[in-house]
């Protein structure tokens, strides 16, 4: 299986995961300062800074899509609780 490697700036913590693993999954192991509340797209806590990599991730949905607009996320911002990592990628809390 793929694996990739998912960075965590914010705590200096890089973790190899499978390819399509969900940010949500690994964050909360490792103890990043990625902050959930619904986890199901629709609050926008989990807003998330791509520093490098966003090609590497899953595209967003309607519903995260939607979720992004109403918060006003900049083109580099993903919700977390929504993102599967497919390659390599950078990330901190946005929050
Ligand atoms: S936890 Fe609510 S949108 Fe991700």
């Amino acid at each position: 299986m793929a694996k990739a490697i998912l960075t965590f700036a914010d705590i200096g913590v890089s973790v190899t995961v499978p390819a399509g693993t969900r940010i949500i999954e690994v964050s909360e192991k490792v103890g990043a300062g990625i902050v959930y509340g619904c986890r199901e797209s629709d609050c926008g806590t989990c807003l998330t800074e791509v520093i490098s990599g966003m090609e590497n991730l899953s595209e967003p949905s309607p519903i995260e899509r939607a979720t992004l607009a109403e918060h006003k996320a900049g083109a580099n911002m993903r919700l977390a609780c929504q993102t599967l990592v497919l390659g390599d990628a950078t990330i901190k809390p946005a929050i």
